[in-house]
């Protein structure tokens, strides 16, 4: 049984008063919550300010990128051992705006992933298409090759540290929300394709996140289907209420 992972990625939004509040509110709100895993990401700057406030929750910390290299001259990346100094446990890998806005390539994801789980840190692995893609009907062969790609020579013992998340571009931070059915069908898709990679134990045992325009009023239905086993959640995140209930859904 896949234990269910909800995220929130706190994108560049915050200021190191509003990111403590908010870890602090969440931390209070979700004290007991031991059903379901859950993790905040906020900006570098802040995640030595929220590993404090969240320093006696089951709340966990990730960051929302990281660098590949282990040190020296990579003026303004953050290595993998930074991330851990600072009690960071998961790391967002690949995510869309770092793609579309910042040009990662799948070549470079590859090298973060393996560089984070070298490292112990736990990637939340990025994949999804763009509107046009999806309206070619290409969708499968995109997130499939992110997948394969991303996830090039990583073995099956180490692969299981990753947590996939599949984001539709077009539906993130649009409001528009990818139906439960098309979440399902697109994860259902990864898990196969894991299956075939790693075999159907390992794929079984690692955990597909949704995220796009999730919210409280949509958390149970696309929770609900059988390869949702999370969320990845952005502008909804940033509200004690608003993630706190989504949580409290799953659990
Ligand atoms: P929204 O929930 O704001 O659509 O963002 C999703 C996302 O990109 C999470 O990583």
């Amino acid at each position: 049984m896949r234990k269910p992972f909800i995220a929130g990625n706190w994108k560049m939004n915050m200021n190191t008063d509003s990111a403590v509040s908010l870890a602090g509110g969440l931390a209070k709100e979700l004290d007991g919550v031991d059903t379901v895993d859950v993790a905040v990401c906020p900006p570098f700057v802040y995640l030595r300010a929220v590993a404090t406030a969240l320093s006696s929750s089951n709340i966990a910390l990730g960051s929302q990128n990281v660098y590949f290299e282990e040190k020296g001259a990579f003026t303004g990346e953050i290595s993998c051992e930074m991330l851990k100094d600072v009690c960071c446990t998961y790391a967002i890998i690949g995510h869309s705006e770092r793609r579309h806005v910042m040009g990662e390539t799948d070549a470079l994801i590859n090298k973060k992933i393996s560089a984070a789980i070298n490292s112990g840190l736990l990637p939340i692995f990025c994949v999804g298409e763009l509107l046009e893609e999806r309206q070619a009907g290409t969708t499968n062969k995109v997130v499939s090759r992110q997948v394969k790609s991303g996830l090039e020579g990583i073995c099956k013992e180490r692969v299981q540290a990753v947590t996939v998340a599949y984001e539709p571009v077009w539906a993130i931070g649009t409001g528009l929300t990818a139906t439960p059915d098309q979440a399902q069908e697109v994860h259902a898709m990864i898990r196969g394709l894991l299956a075939d990679l790693y075999g159907n134990d390992v794929a079984q045992s690692m955990r597909i996140q949704y995220g796009g325009s999730a919210k409280p009023g949509n958390t149970a239905e696309l929770m609900s289907q059988p390869d949702v086993d999370g969320l990845l959640v952005g502008g909804a995140s940033l509200k004690v209420e608003d993630f706190a209930a989504m949580v409290k859904t799953v659990a």
